[in-house]
């Protein structure tokens, strides 16, 4: 019994657990509803959101365009964004900053540090001796870093992606420069943490646009290879990229269209503002020149006017592909100076004749990437608003030799879908088509490490090593995991950079360090300690480069193996558990390829590399990772894992593959030969009377981080409590802005309304007198001490000018309503007393009111007459400067309480039954009752009498006389003197009985 009891409870508590699960997986979803994703461009970003049942759609920023600039202007006491900061860079240039990404994950010695102060001399870079990085100074008080800008400008873009779906959104896909490398994509990760951003990828945004590309032409791609070159022009970079486009089978969803990133090339700085900058630099010659003689200064020196110059070059550029010249035309350019010059295309290609040069570099760097040749490549279609410039396009086609290039994708919003279609896909709250997206490592990443060895003669040296973890063009994400297995003491390795050779000095010089992170380890010596009679299987490291593309060391183990005997039963079942939970994990199989992020990779070992080949036995053995969903290697092993043995068939699920039968590995490393499931267990049996033991230990690591540090948690954390409450002050700034406003319109529209006529007929000229008298008083105020006054005490001044004009607009206001009350009021009466007069018509035997309804209504009827004619007549009396008497409210609830009455009655007849009566020689009835419905008779509904568009709904009768069916059904309605009335026909009534109600039945 108790047994039982314990059993129900038990059963019960599971089913709570259960249910508490399901509503936190609920709420999460619905926490989770709309997604975004920014496209980062460096001149303008461009936001997307997709919300449930909202297709995929481009936000609209507040002056519904579909661009927004990257815009900052960072006063003392305020922030503008967008197109505000952009017509603010005028008037304060300094405080305003664009492009600030180029400074992104780089060192103050990096030249594109000194690239950016030469194009904006007017900012002020501070440098950070401990990261070795810029930040902006705007003044003494103000300095952030281009982090910190960023983050603000990802929260604008969150505020305009929430105003557009209408509610809150925290998710996000951001687009990234495919060559942004390691410290360049940690920088914008941070950027984003600190707005409050969950990056649910980086996502390069070549790859987005080759993804928005193949999404709206899935049916046009099949089991044929299909290679797509992209050529994406923006302001500030150039990339070139070679897309392949094909079906392949997926695991979970058959065969699916899939994209490979095969071949990337770009030019760093090759762009529209390069453009830009010389258009604006040629104005600036042309504007000197106009000024020659007259002693004036160097234009280049006013910022101001270099800020207005730049802004016409964009426009003149623009202009100029369309047209063969332009007027260049700035109105008081410097020291009220109007600036006039005709430029012509040809001029301007002059200009940029290096930089149109630049155009076919990419093209060049993507085909050796991608290992293919020009006629592979089925299309070139152009990205990127620089591609709009004609030379752009006419040095691109003779680079490619094709015929034309593709202008069938929007060169401005593609990545921007891409991205919101990845966004969507990886979002628990969408269901969207699978596309596999097969994105490709662009700088290879290597593992590097010393060691000691003895030679033959006895001479010990120093070996160096290197193995590559992420190859060139290789896929990622990708999990892979490097043992070492000559080391049985803490010993350091290094991740560098490894052959960007690709790269020329220059850029290489961009770049920044080639050498990622050294770790060390700590910890290995212990490990040997304590399983002295384990066989060592190495060091292993897991490395994940993510679906961001950014690396990271997951952990460092130190696994150790051993043969123990065991009975063939308890074996037996250790197996068989091992199989069950491999399954459970989708162990034992190599997953296939996932959609929309993750792909096949396949496990392979690569051969021994370079610095090895001569010394076999020297072993740092590199492997890559299955992509399984449930195996998530990332998480730190199961506790039960570490230091304690654990059965094969777990293990091979949990630990990366690392761990096969002794029986199936071909090389003493004990790495080689695929993943295949564990031998069946009846085999086991006869093959294997022992059982491996396998031990882990965790090493502990020590990362030293050699290209850019990233920002230490405290200060990030600091960063992101200054932009938090810098919004809050702009919040409050809003707020403050708009009761001033208020209080401003306020006085501004009630000054108007104390000359109009309705005003003056209910106000005495005293009245009127002394509520302009406090108007004036407050717009006095305002002018003089508003500046500085609080929300609070705007609110309050708005307020008390409300109070004292109260009286005054409710006179107003009640006056406008009569004619219309009082109208329906009237209306209401004669419509009633009608019906009073007709119910009295009605012969006794088939009377259905009773006497007493039928007085209360007459006597209702004759109150709110009499009601109505005092009170009209004692408001008459009045001034019509005091408060009325005659109030609408009033009249609307004496209509309510007749109209109650009314509805009371009609329901009572709608549903009465009809008495029997004696039938006729022919067999028919004499009379029809009256709530006999017509059928003959087409329906006219006419609105109830007095319930008028702006009369409040009448409410429904409070006395309950015809069942639940009465308040579904329709009331009957109640016509005006020449109207026909009718009534509905009842479900119950008997077919053959209806007729049409006269009025004069009633
Ligand atoms: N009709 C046009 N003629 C010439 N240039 C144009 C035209 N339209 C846009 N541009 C230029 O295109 C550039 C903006 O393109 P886009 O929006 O693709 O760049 P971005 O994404 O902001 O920058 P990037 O991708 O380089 O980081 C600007 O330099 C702009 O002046
Ligand atoms: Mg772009």
């Amino acid at each position: 019994m108790a047994a039982t009891v314990r059993r129900q409870r038990l059963r019960r508590l599971a089913c709570w657990a259960l249910m508490t699960v399901l509503l936190a997986d609920l709420l999460a979803l619905s926490d989770t509803l709309a997604v975004m994703s920014v496209d980062l461009g460096s001149e303008s970003m461009k936001v997307a959101i997709v919300k449930p049942g909202v297709p995929m759609e481009i936000v609209l920023n507040k002056e519904s365009r579909r661009k927004t600039p990257v815009t900052v202007t960072l006063k003392e006491n305020e922030r503008f964004f967008g197109d505000s900061a952009a017509s603010m860079a005028i008037k304060n240039p300094k405080a305003t900053l664009r492009y600030f990404q180029h400074l992104l994950g780089k060192q103050e010695n990096n030249p594109h540090v000194a690239l950016y102060k030469a194009r904006f001399p007017e900012h002020e870079l501070g440098f950070d001796p401990q990261r070795q990085t810029v930040y902006f100074q705007i003044s003494p008080q103000l300095q952030f870093s281009p982090e910190e800008v960023l983050s603000m400008l990802l929260n604008y873009s969150r505020s305009l992606a929430e105003d557009f779906a209408e509610q809150p959104i925290k998710d996000a896909v951001i687009t990234v420069p495919a060559f942004f490398n390691q410290a360049e994509r940690r920088a914008v990760l941070q950027a984003a943490r600190m707005a409050g951003l969950k990056v649910l990828q980086l996502i390069n945004d070549n790859t987005a646009t080759a993804l928005s590309y193949g999404v709206f032409r899935r049916k046009d791609i099949n089991s044929t290879a299909q290679n797509i070159m992209f050529y994406d022009m923006g302001s500030g970079s150039t990339v070139c990229t070679i897309v392949t486009y094909q079906t392949v089978k997926t695991k979970d969803a058959g065969i699916q269209p899939q994209l490979q990133i095969r071949g990337v090339g770009f030019d760093r700085t090759l762009g529209g503002l390069e453009m830009e900058l010389r258009l604006r630099e040629h104005l600036a010659r042309l504007f000197n020149e106009q000024r020659k003689g007259q002693r004036a200064k160097d234009v280049r020196e006013n910022p101001r006017a270099m800020a207005k110059l730049l802004r016409e070059a964009n426009r003149l550029k623009t202009v100029l592909s369309a047209n063969a010249d332009h007027m260049a035309q700035i109105e008081g350019l410097m020291d009220d100076v109007d600036f006039k010059a005709k430029v012509t295309r040809a001029e301007f290609e002059e200009l940029c004749a290096d930089l149109f040069e630049r155009v076919p570099g990419p093209v060049q760097q993507a085909l050796q990437s991608a290992e293919m040749k020009l006629d592979e490549i089925e299309q070139v279609i152009l990205v990127g608003g620089a591609t709009r410039v004609p030379k752009v396009q006419e040095v691109l086609l003779k680079a490619v030799g094709k015929e034309e290039l593709g202008k069938n994708i929007n060169a401005d919003e593609a990545a921007a879908m891409g991205a919101v279609y990845q966004a969507a896909a990886l979002s628990k709250a969408f269901k969207v088509k699978p596309f596999v997206v097969r994105d490709a490592v662009i700088y290879p990443i290597l593992v590097e490490f010393t060691r000691e060895v003895e030679e033959e003669t006895g001479v010990r040296s120093l070996k160096h090593n290197k193995r590559v973890l992420f190859s060139r063009m290789g896929p990622y994400p990708q999990r892979k995991v490097i043992t070492f297995n000559r080391y049985s003491h803490d010993f350091n390795f290094h991740i560098n950079y490894g052959d960007l050779g690709f790269l020329g000095p220059e850029d290489l010089r961009v770049f920044g360090s080639q050498n990622l992170t050294t770790v060390k380890l700590k910890g290995v010596g212990e490990s040997f300690k304590k399983y002295p009679d384990y066989e060592s299987k190495g060091i292993k490291a897991h490395f994940n480069l993510d679906e961001s593309g950014v690396l990271s060391l997951d952990r460092v183990e130190s696994v150790f193996e051993t043969l123990v005997e065991d009975s063939p039963e308890e074996e037996s079942t250790l197996t068989k558990l091992g199989n069950t939970i491999s399954s459970l994990f989708g162990g034992g199989s190599t997953p296939d390829t996932k959609e929309n992020g993750t792909d096949t990779v396949q496990e392979e070992e690569e051969g021994p590399a370079e610095g090895s080949k001569d010394e076999p036995g020297e072993q740092a053995e590199l492997k890559e990772e299955a992509e399984a969903p449930a195996e998530d290697t990332s998480s730190p092993p199961p506790p039960e894992a570490k230091g304690a043995a654990a059965p094969e068939g777990e293990k091979a699920a949990e630990k990366d593959g690392g761990d096969k039968p002794e029986a199936q590995k071909p090389s003493e490393k004990g790495e080689a030969g695929s993943e295949g499931a564990p031998p069946a267990p009846e085999e086991e049996k006869k093959q294997k009377p022992a059982r491996k033991q396998r031990m882990v230990e965790e090493i502990g690591v020590e990362l030293v981080v050699l290209d850019l540090p990233d920002l230490p948690e405290d200060q990030l954390a600091r960063s992101a409590q200054k932009l938090q409450d810098l919004t809050l002050r702009d919040l409050q700034k809003q707020e403050r802005e708009k009761a001033a406003n208020s209080l401003e319109a306020f006085i501004f529209e009630t000054q108007d309304k104390l000359y109009q006529p309705e005003y003056q007929e209910v106000s005495t000229e005293e009245q009127r007198e002394d509520i302009s008298g406090k108007l004036s008083a407050t717009s006095t105020w305002l002018e003089d001490e508003g500046f500085g006054a609080t929300t609070a005490m705007l609110k309050e001044k708005l307020a008390e000018l409300r109070k004292l004009c109260h009286g005054l607009f409710f006179r107003v206001e009640e006056r406008k309503k009569w004619p219309e009350r009082l109208s329906a009021l009237d209306n209401l009466l004669n419509h009633s007393s009608m019906f009073l007069k007709g119910a009295r018509l009605i012969p006794e035997m088939d009377q259905i009111f009773t006497e007493v309804e039928m007085t209360t209504l007459e006597k209702i009827i004759n109150e709110t007459w009499a009601w109505k004619n005092t009170t009209v007549a004692e408001q008459a009396k009045l001034p019509t400067t005091e408060k009325p008497v005659l109030l609408s409210k009033d009249i609307e609830a004496k209509m309510a309480a007749l109209d109650r009455e009314v509805q009371y009655l009609l329901n009572k007849a709608k549903f009465a039954k009809p008495r029997p009566r004696p039938r006729d020689k022919n067999g028919t009835r004499a009379e029809a009752p009256l709530n006999a419905s017509t059928s003959d008779q087409s329906e006219k509904v006419i609105p109830p009498p007095g319930q008028t568009e702006d009369t409040k709904p009448i409410p429904e009768p409070e006395k309950e006389t015809a069942g639940p069916e009465a308040a579904d059904s329709e009331p009957l309605e109640l016509g005006g003197p020449a109207a026909e009335s009718e009534q509905k026909e009842h479900p119950e009534q008997p077919t053959g009985q209806k007729r049409t109600l006269k009025n004069d039945e009633l």
